[in-house]
């Protein structure tokens, strides 16, 4: 049986290519107007979990870097970042207006075909979720815990590639472990931000300046810590507290009786041993001595040491320079891996407002530079080497990342994290042009204010076979073939009949298995893993496949089960067996329900779940991008979710329609910039710059 099957396998195999089922849409506006939601997502039906549905503007999938050849290269099989609830709903189905879910997940994406990989709801907060080395090991990582407002109590979590929790790392601090960073150091040892607050009274002695604070009432600040942990024994090493090294006068930070005038939120150990901090409320990356705690050098803000040099000939023209103060409300500053600290990357939120569609010089961006700290003569310098712009020209009020991927062969491309605004983008590093540009929420506005955002979004390598089996449901369905009479050669509605037959769908997964590429269905009479007959094939069709075969050629089989297959067509694992015979009713099995599909060839039903993939190549390129209009209203279509999940199962049904695009794509991307409608974040959200309350 299955030619047809045997034949689509090959084809994809030989093109390179994977599928996915997964709800991709290419509508910008509508995707922005909150067409789909204010959270986007997509149910599953193997699992109880959710992912999210992606909008895809640009992918020029030759150019983007998807992994690397070496070690000391960063390359990028996956895309990681978290993922908050989906909309909350009442209990009639309507949205609730900015309501807030508590099923965070770290999210693992494959960066081939965007399809989901991971995601798990346990956790109230997620951040920073990356692969992260430890003495050679490769671990799955985040923080997790709750945000008070904008901070973290919480714990670092440290995962193998078997999904098995190794450390639970906590800080030796009142809130545990901030959201801001957890990042390991590669030998044995972890750093953590903590953050506590102090009564400004008692600081008065050190901090002069401190004498005009302390008349607010109640003044106290917030004090920015970091801690240097032993992992196997969650032994304190080295601990820092900003209030004992900087005077809060440096802040850039408007003065409250509640004040935070640090805002520790990336940390990196180098290699002589000393901690690289970024300092978001004093525009400031500073080194931290390893010894003393005591402050080497200071880029940017008050008290900046460096020069700045012109950027090389021939680089791409940027927007703004570095100095003075020409980056504002930084993000995530590290060193290049693989450069010897001679190169950094960095995130300029630079505006303290959220927008999109409207700045010019003013922009959020992503920063690659050139530092010499320690030149033979003169002061230490820094270079701008690249700026990379969001397409949609935004302005992030918090949050953001960057990262510079490199391949040997190929150069460097860059990959940024737009944090409170919910997208990421890859750019060719030398000319910034866009390669990828997806979003997994509409972009935040005065009338979507529950808009999705993500910390730090990071493309890296990972290899992840879970410790627990791949999850299979099966649902049987009646399906309507029409007949076609053929002693008629005229083909008339007369002369054609309908048939009914059932069709079983198996609906298969295996949350966080990075390396299966296709699934078989296997059935036998008796209750044993061993032969078989193979009911159907497919290649992974997204996070869940679903593959489908009449019920009349199972007829008698009563044990049905799924196996997952690597890309050379081993089987990693099976799922659990599926007992047809107890009334269809097993506990490992929902026959979930049951519809008439009018118009479904038989003959394409053993090659359905999508197995062709050209549409990955069929993305439109959008150069223009709207920004919303006040027209673009947020309300409520009833019943989003059933609506992606009928487009999903559109997408699934019928292979040339891998990639599904929702609505039609517009041509008029004409800008429109008479209407201000600046979204200036009030931070009652999930925003970084609410104070901590409590
Ligand atoms: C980036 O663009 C340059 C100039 O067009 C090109 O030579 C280079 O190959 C591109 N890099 C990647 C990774 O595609
Ligand atoms: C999700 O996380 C919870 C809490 O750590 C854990 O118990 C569970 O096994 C995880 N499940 C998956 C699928 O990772
Ligand atoms: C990590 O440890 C803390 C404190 O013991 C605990 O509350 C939390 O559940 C642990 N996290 C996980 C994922 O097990
Ligand atoms: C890295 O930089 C340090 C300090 O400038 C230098 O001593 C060392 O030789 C460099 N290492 C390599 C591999 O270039
Ligand atoms: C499917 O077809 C069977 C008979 O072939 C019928 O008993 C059953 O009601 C049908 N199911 C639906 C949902 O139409």
């Amino acid at each position: 049986m299955h030619i047809l099957t045997r034949l689509a396998l090959v084809g994809g195999l030989l093109l390179g290519r994977r599928t996915h089922g997964e709800i991709l849409t290419t509508n910008y506006d509508e995707y922005n107007a909150g067409t789909l939601g204010h959270r986007p997502y997509q149910k599953f039906r193997s699992v109880d979990e959710f992912g999210p549905a992606l909008l895809v503007t640009k992918w020029d999938k030759a150019a983007t870097i998807e992994s690397s050849s070496t070690t000391s290269k960063t390359g990028g099989s996956h895309i990681f970042m978290r993922h908050d609830g989906h909309d909350e709903v009442d209990h009639e189905g309507h949205r609730i207006p900015n309501s807030h879910s508590s099923h965070s997940s770290p999210v693992i994406l494959d960066a081939d075909d965007l399809s989901l990989v991971y995601v798990n709801r346990s956790f109230h907060n997620v951040f920073g979720a990356r692969i992260q080395e430890d003495r050679g090991t490769r671990y799955f990582t985040f923080w997790a815990g709750n945000n008070i407002g904008g901070f973290g109590d919480g714990f670092g979590l440290v995962y193998d590639s078997t999904y098995r929790l190794i450390y639970n790392v906590t800080a030796d601090n009142p809130n545990h472990v901030d959201l801001h960073e957890f990042a390991l150091t590669g030998h044995g040892t972890a750093l953590v931000a903590a953050v506590e607050w102090l009564p400004t009274n008692g600081l008065l002695q050190k901090w002069p300046s401190l004498d005009d604070h302390r008349h607010l009432s109640g003044a106290r600040l917030l004090d920015s810590r970091f801690q240097e942990i032993d992992l196997a024994t969650n032994k304190v090493l080295f601990d820092w507290r900003a209030t004992e090294h900087i005077d809060p006068a440096d802040s850039m930070e408007g003065r409250s009786n509640a004040w935070d005038p640090y805002h520790l939120n990336s940390i990196q150990k180098t290699q002589a041993g000393h901690y690289l901090v970024s300092l978001r409320h004093l525009h400031s990356i500073m080194l931290i001595n390893g010894k003393t705690g005591d402050v080497i050098w200071t880029i940017g803000g008050k008290r900046n040491v460096f020069s700045e040099l012109p950027a090389p000939d021939g680089s791409m023209t940027t927007t703004r320079s570095l100095l003075p103060n020409q980056f504002r409300w930084q993000h995530h500053a590290h060193y290049v891996p693989g450069t010897n600290e001679t190169q950094m990357t960095f995130f300029d939120n630079y505006a303290k407002q959220t927008s999109h569609g409207m700045c010019t010089r003013d922009c959020s961006r992503g920063v690659h530079m050139a530092i010499d700290s320690n030149p033979k003569s003169g002061p230490p310098t820094v270079q701008l080497l690249g700026e990379y712009i969001h397409p949609a020209h935004i302005q992030a009020q918090s949050q953001g990342s960057v990262q510079l991927l490199s391949q040997e062969k190929f150069g460097d491309n860059v990959f940024v994290g737009w944090g409170h605004c919910p997208g990421f983008t890859e750019h060719n590093a030398t000319t910034g042009e866009v390669v990828l540009d997806v979003q997994f929420s509409p972009w935040p506005t005065g009338f979507i204010r529950d808009a999705l955002d993500n910390y730090r979004a990071y493309k890296m390598d990972w290899v992840g076979t879970p410790y627990w089996d791949p999850a299979i449901v099966l649902e049987e369905t009646n399906e309507t073939t029409e007949v076609k009479n053929k002693e008629a050669n005229v083909a008339s509605a007369k002369d054609s009949k309908t048939r009914t037959e059932k069709v079983t769908t198996a609906y298969v997964s295996w949350n966080g298995a990075t390396e299966v590429k296709s699934w078989t269905i296997r059935a036998t009479r008796t209750d044993t893993k061993k032969g078989g007959k193979v009911m159907a094939k497919s290649s992974r069709a997204g996070f869940e496949t679903a593959i489908k075969y009449k019920s009349s050629e199972a007829a008698g089989n009563r044990y049905i089960w799924a196996e997952a297959l690597d890309k050379d067509g081993k089987v990693l694992r099976t799922s659990p067996v599926v007992d047809l015979g107890e009334e269809m009713l097993g506990t490992s099995f929902r026959l979930t329900k049951t519809q008439i599909i009018a118009g479904v060839g038989v003959s394409a039903l053993s090659v359905v779940a999508a197995v062709v993939a050209a549409g990955v190549y069929l993305w439109r390129r959008r150069t223009g991008y709207h920004r919303l209009q006040a027209g673009d209203s947020d309300e409520f279509k009833n019943g989003d979710d059933i609506e992606l999940n009928a487009e999903r199962d559109k997408a699934v049904d019928t292979p040339e329609d891998a990639v599904h695009v929702i609505g039609s794509d517009s041509e008029n991307d004409e800008d429109d910039n008479d209407n201000d409608d600046a979204d200036t974040d009030d931070g009652s959200k999930t925003g970084e710059d609410a104070p901590l309350r409590g």
